[in-house]
């Protein structure tokens, strides 16, 4: 089966960057990127491509050289599914906030309106691709939909978990540790799952492209993100454990992960993980497990989102502690409230959660993040419902220039890794801070001797 029209309905963190490459490297199909919010779109078109409205380093190059050419963007979902030969659904999946699974099922009704909206428009056979992160055996229930409302079409679904992480997307889409293609095992599944692997061998080679059943594949994602996740509470654990013995985090990571069993990466003590995959992930695993009553299989994974919630709580209430008990009318600088570097994204970002326990404790905060604009900051704060928007907008002010943002501040907390905070001239922040000048830094980025030799009272993750 030769594949010449794609149609993604989704055109957020994933979808965007996923079909550019994905049009990159198949000049001769056709991708259109569909999505109901309109602005997105608008943004996604903008003649200017830096102003796509995802930041992602390497993109933008992408989607110059692409969009016009066989990468499209519009609002128009109905006609972008009824001429394409393949779909893929890369729609979000939030933590359900209400009723059965409150606080920890995923959320599956947009993915539900889309297998409705494909089942009603689509006049010839599709494969459907799940790519947005679901839980174990939601391919079932989109294949259900599409079975019992279609008109006599016939479908293929495929699950196609997506492995980018966000600020490196367009090199781990360009070259993938591998790529996972779950489906049926039957003369008709094959077919589309050979028709997908035609796509991705357009530039990976063909031994890192795994094919599983559908339902492995949809448990792979979940447990490598589960893994992934569970390796930062392991480190932040034993963060802790340094701090009251005086060993060095750092020193105790680079001397495991020499170990080529445990391996160098995702070691990084930090404030905590965020991203719109880690918990949402884990707490899926969690539900499903829970819902199988597997207690304790259940238990030991929700210990992994229990030990990132408690490193958030204990790096504020550290600051809090350290600066007299009392943050109140103090003003504390915080830069970063990106959830990692080199994204615009602030899902779960442990900024803010940080800020709103010192928020809490009437602290005034200046927020410098150079990818992050206010609104946003504004929009994440108010989401969390702790305080009312006005008080948030007296409390919380934001700035670009990190000499404003610093200056008169007792403490500066290091919330995001971005690498020009290391370009910064301290001794100038240190001059134009309150005394004794505090630096929180919650990534282990900044040059510790360095820090204290001008004078401030530098405090790191796992380091006495
Ligand atoms: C993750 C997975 O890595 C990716 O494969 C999946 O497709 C989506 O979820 P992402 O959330 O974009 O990607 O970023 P990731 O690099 O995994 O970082 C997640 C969080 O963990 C960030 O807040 C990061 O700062 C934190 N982290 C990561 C640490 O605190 N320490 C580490 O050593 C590594
Ligand atoms: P992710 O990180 O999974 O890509 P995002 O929230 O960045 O998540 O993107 C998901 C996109 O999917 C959003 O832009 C949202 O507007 C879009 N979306 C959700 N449901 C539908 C739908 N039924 N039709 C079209 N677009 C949708």
């Amino acid at each position: 089966m030769k594949i010449t029209n794609i149609c993604c309905i989704g055109a957020g963190y994933v979808g965007g960057p996923t079909m550019a490459v994905i049009a990159k490297h198949n000049p001769d199909i056709k991708v259109t990127v569909v999505d109901m919010n309109a602005a997105r779109i608008a943004a996604w078109n903008d003649s200017d491509v830096n102003n796509i409205p995802i930041y992602e380093p390497g993109l933008s190059d992408i989607v110059a050289e692409t969009r016009g050419r066989n990468l499209f963007f519009s609002t128009d979902v109905d006609q972008a599914i009824f001429d394409a030969e393949m779909i893929f659904i890369s729609v979000n999946t939030p933590t359900k906030t209400y009723g059965k699974g409150k606080g920890m099922a995923s959320d599956l009704k947009y993915i539900e309106l889309c297998a409705r909206q494909i089942a009603h428009v689509a006049k010839d056979d599709k494969i459907v691709i799940e790519k947005s992160t679901l839980p174990v055996r939601t391919a079932q229930t989109i294949k259900s939909i599409l079975k019992h409302t279609g008109n006599g079409v016939q479908y293929q679904i495929l699950s196609n978990p997506e492995f980018l992480a966000e600020g490196t997307a367009i090199r781990d889409l360009e070259n993938p540790d591998r790529v996972l293609i779950g489906g049926d095992h039957n003369e008709e599944g094959q077919k589309a799952i050979d028709a997908l692997v035609k796509i991705y061998e357009a530039w990976i080679p063909k031994e890192k492209i795994l094919t599983t059943n559908v339902w492995s594949s949809e448990l792979s994602k979940l447990t490598a993100n589960a893994f992934l996740a569970q390796r930062v509470s392991s480190i932040n654990a034993i963060s802790e454990l340094c701090e009251v013995t005086g060993a060095d985090v750092t020193e105790v990571a680079r001397s495991i992960g020499m170990d080529s069993r445990i391996g160098s990466k995702f070691l990084q003590a930090s404030v905590g993980f965020g991203g719109s995959c880690f918990q949402k992930d884990i707490l899926n695993l969690v539900y499903i497990a829970k819902s199988y009553g597997l207690t304790e299989v259940a238990d030991y994974w929700e210990q992994v989102i229990i030990m990132n919630d408690y490193q958030k709580t204990r790096f504020a209430h550290n600051i809090i502690r350290t600066l007299y008990n009392t943050v109140s009318g103090k003003k504390i600088a915080f830069l970063g409230w990106a959830f990692k570097k080199d994204t615009n994204d602030t899902r779960e970002s442990a900024a803010i959660y940080v800020a709103d326990i010192l928020l809490n404790e009437q602290a005034e905060l200046m927020v410098l993040d150079p990818k992050v604009d206010k609104e946003t900051i504004y929009a994440d704060l108010d989401y969390l419902k702790t305080r009312a928007p006005e008080e948030n907008r007296k409390l919380v002010d934001v700035s670009s220039d990190p000499y404003e943002v610093c200056k008169d501040a007792h403490a500066v907390t290091i919330l995001t890794e971005w690498d020009e905070f290391n370009t910064y001239d301290w001794q100038k922040i240190f001059d134009n801070m309150k005394k004794p000048a505090f630096v929180f830094d919650g990534r282990n980025l900044l040059d510790a001797i360095k820090m204290k030799e001008i004078g401030f009272m530098y405090e790191s993750i796992g380091v006495r």
